[in-house]
């Protein structure tokens, strides 16, 4: 892997109008597609390069996850994403992403530890809810107050303090789930639940969004081992909107909280992770598989701005690896909790007859990871406008494990990307009473 000009394989781009030559050094990772370095191609050729929605730009090296859309792959520092969901658990993705290998017995227990105690929040932070209205979006609220955490945790904000680094990582990990069931708590008018140190963390995450003071609360076995493999299949995914969004805030050395507040922000976008609150939302206007017809054409109209919610994807052209596992989750949780949600059958049966439509099939458009995710949370109970917030509180392991590698990078630089400028040319300021 070069990371040199002197790089043995180069790419040579040449000037059709002056004849000029540049040549530019090939980085080659550990799998996936070489990369053409440019950092020179502006001092070299006085060209900018031009990529709106970065198809097909490369803006960081990572180490973390891999994604070949072509094969349907998602590997977590080499692991695949069905081993993980199938023999993992998320806190034991969490020490992956973090540090790189699977931990011993003793190691993800000694993490475990450092996460479990951490869920508390600061008691202040309940006042913050106390300033949104009961209906307030719990996507807005968390932007909110994941934000605010960096007002309250001043002792771990030296981003070069490799310790500081660590121990807000650990906060916001153990903190997402609290923060996240106190505006689901918040939403339905009932007291905030303390984190309890005797529980799993998806048990715990349970716990807070569903025990009430007033009775003992038995977590059930299905949700929870449900909820985890939720939480690894929204863990990480390469350098998504979202994942994005946190280095580049990271890359002007703000601090961690308020680069994953950044991130919660664009996850929301139903383009991107607040697609599981829209397909469910879109499943209920459907109501009959008789009308998936009149949404499939919808969805083809380019006069139409409707899409199907849950379906294609920026990288994978073969099916989404998260969305298989969901599939045959959703089949398993709601057979076991013995709820017969005919959603799922529509969900399968639109499924079925988008897959055979040639719009479909010539665009390689296949459900993704948000298409099944919100069947399993409403069997569990949650409301849709909670969806996106349990993807925000799983991905926030892949944030800031995304955000510490680059914080890490020996040459950390503030990303700062060009354009190519199509306004006026200069013209002189024309006063009041002169204009038209
Ligand atoms: C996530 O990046 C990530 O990894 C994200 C994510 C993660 O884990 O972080 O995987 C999570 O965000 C999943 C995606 C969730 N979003 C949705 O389900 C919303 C619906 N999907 C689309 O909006 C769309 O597919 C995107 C946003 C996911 C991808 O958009 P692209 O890559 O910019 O694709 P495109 O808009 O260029 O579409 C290519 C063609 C277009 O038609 P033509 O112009 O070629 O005729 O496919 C069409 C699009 O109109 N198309 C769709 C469609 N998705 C794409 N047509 C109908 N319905 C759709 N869902």
């Amino acid at each position: 892997m070069s990371d040199d000009a002197t790089a043995e394989k180069t790419f040579t781009l040449t000037n059709d109008q002056t004849g000029e030559s540049v040549k530019l050094p090939v980085q080659e990772g550990t799998i996936g597609p070489p990369t053409i370095d440019i950092r020179t191609l502006y001092a070299q050729t006085g060209h900018f390069t031009l990529d709106p929605s970065f198809s097909a730009t490369g803006s960081c090296k990572s180490r973390l996850t891999y994604i070949d859309g072509d094969e349907g792959i998602l590997m977590h520092r080499g692991y695949s994403i069905e081993e993980l969901t199938s023999q993992s658990s998320f806190i034991e993705v969490c020490y992956l992403l973090l540090y790189g290998d699977l931990p011993s017995k003793e190691e993800l227990a000694e993490f475990t530890d450092h996460i479990t105690y951490h869920t508390m929040v600061h008691e202040q932070i309940h006042y913050f809810f106390r300033g949104f209205r009961r209906d307030a979006h719990p996507m807005a609220i968390m932007c909110g107050v994941v934000g605010a955490l960096s007002a309250f945790y001043h002792d771990s904000l030296d981003i070069w303090d490799p310790q500081q680094r660590i121990i807000s990582a650990h906060r916001l990990i153990a903190k997402m789930p609290t923060l996240a069931a106190m505006t689901y708590k918040y939403s339905i008018g009932q007291p905030f639940m303390y984190p309890r140190n005797d529980l799993s963390y998806a048990e715990n995450f349970l716990y807070m969004c569903f025990g009430v003071p007033a009775e003992p609360f038995k977590v059930n076995p299905i949700h929870a081992r449900a909820m985890d493999k939720i939480f690894i299949l929204h863990a990480d995914h390469e350098q998504n909107a979202s994942t994005s969004t946190v280095r580049l805030a990271g890359s002007s050395q703000a601090n961690p909280f308020a680069c994953i507040a950044s991130g919660i922000a664009s996850l929301w976008g139903p383009a991107h992770g607040g697609a599981n609150q829209a397909v469910l939302e879109m499943l209920d206007e459907i109501g009959h598989k008789d009308r998936i017809p009149e949404f499939i054409a919808r969805a083809k109209d380019k006069d139409d701005p409707f899409r199907l919610m849950g379906f294609g994807h920026r990288v994978y052209k073969n099916r989404d690896p998260r969305a298989t596992v969901l599939k045959e989750s959703a089949d398993e949780v709601l057979n076991d909790l013995g709820v017969n949600d005919p959603t799922l059958e529509l969900a399968m049966e639109l499924e079925r007859i988008a897959l055979e439509d040639p719009y479909f099939i010539e665009r390689k458009l296949f459900p993704n990871v948000d298409f099944y995710s919100g069947i399993i949370l409403r069997a569990m109970g949650f409301p849709t406008s909670m969806f996106t917030v349990l993807f925000a509180l799983a991905r926030t392991v892949g944030w800031i494990s995304q955000w510490k590698e680059m914080i890490e990078e020996p040459s950390l630089r503030i990303g700062r990307p060009r354009q190519l400028y199509t306004g006026p040319e200069a013209r002189p300021y024309v006063p009041m009473d002169k204009r038209k």
